[in-house]
């Protein structure tokens, strides 16, 4: 049996076009900055992703490309700007070492990452706040695709601060009720947990981490992984699992257009709330 394929480009499209019909009773378009330090391949390419989708729906992003050696102060003061006469702002990671702490320059109500310290904090509380994209992305995924997360268990594999950690608090929080299992590089016998996931996420960022023999069989497979290999661009999960999972998320076309959408959701709702 081959595993059902979840088409998170499809699933994004739609919220595209739920969002373009927001947008349109706006007096003006949201506005979004995308500031980049350097010229790391991928991030010029997840910002080509965010720019396209924010044409199809009607926002102005506008992208500030610094070179590698801008100083701290330089890029707070930009920041700083920004925060004045955007709805919402976004640094794209990976940054230089030193300038990570930019991250905090952003205003909490700009931060459509999700990513200020105000608004994980407000995660773990369980407050209303910017939900970091990814991990709002595979939650959003989840409900659209039939597969509520209530009184499932989740294995999240991979405990970054921007999918593993604040996707354990999304999906645990009252009202979606899963029950989380987070697993990392010193977690031992790792399979032996994935094997019990009925949703298992692999957040890991290296490709073939989780194989065939690590999954329920009929488990729904997230797989966040981009690996850019010679083969192409791949997952954390091995091409062998989609003869074991219920259904699983194609690399490209699964998580990553969920994780651009979101975003441009955040920027409608952030836009709403100064609008
Ligand atoms: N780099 C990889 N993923 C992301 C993301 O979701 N946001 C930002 N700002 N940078 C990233």
């Amino acid at each position: 049996m081959s595993a059902k394929l979840i088409d998170g480009k499809k699933i994004a499209a739609e919220i595209e076009l739920e969002l373009k019909t927001k947008i349109l009773e706006l007096d003006s378009p949201p506005r979004l900055s995308v500031v980049q330090v350097g010229e790391d391949p991928a991030s010029t390419s997840y910002i080509r992703a965010k720019s396209n989708a924010a044409e199809r729906v009607g926002i102005e992003l506008t992208h500030h490309h610094l070179s590698e050696d801008v100083s701290k102060p330089d890029l707070e003061k930009l920041i700083i700007n920004l925060n004045e006469t955007e709805n919402g702002i976004i640094i794209q990671l990976p940054l230089p070492k030193g300038l990570e702490e930019a991250l905090d320059f952003i205003q909490p109500e700009n931060d459509v990452d999700g990513f200020h310290s105000v608004n994980l904090g407000n995660l773990v509380q369980g407050k209303s706040g910017m939900k970091p994209c990814t991990p709002a992305g595979i939650v959003e995924m989840l409900y659209r695709s039939g597969n509520n997360p209530e009184g499932k268990h989740v294995v999240i594999v991979g405990r970054s601060t921007i999918v593993g950690k604040p996707l354990a608090l999304l999906l645990s929080q009252k009202g979606v009720d899963a029950t989380v299992t987070v697993c990392h590089s010193r977690t031992p016998n790792i399979g032996e947990y994935c094997k019990q996931a009925d949703i298992l996420v692999a957040a890991v960022g290296y490709p073939n981490t989780i194989t065939s023999d690590m999954v329920k069989p009929g488990a729904v497979v997230i797989d966040v992984g981009v690996n850019r290999t010679e083969e192409g661009l791949v997952g954390d999960t091995s091409y062998d699992v989609r003869e074991v999972a219920g259904q699983l998320t194609p690399v490209p076309g699964g998580v990553g257009p969920m994780t651009v959408v979101m975003l441009m959701s955040n920027v409608v709702a952030a836009s709403l709330k100064t609008d």
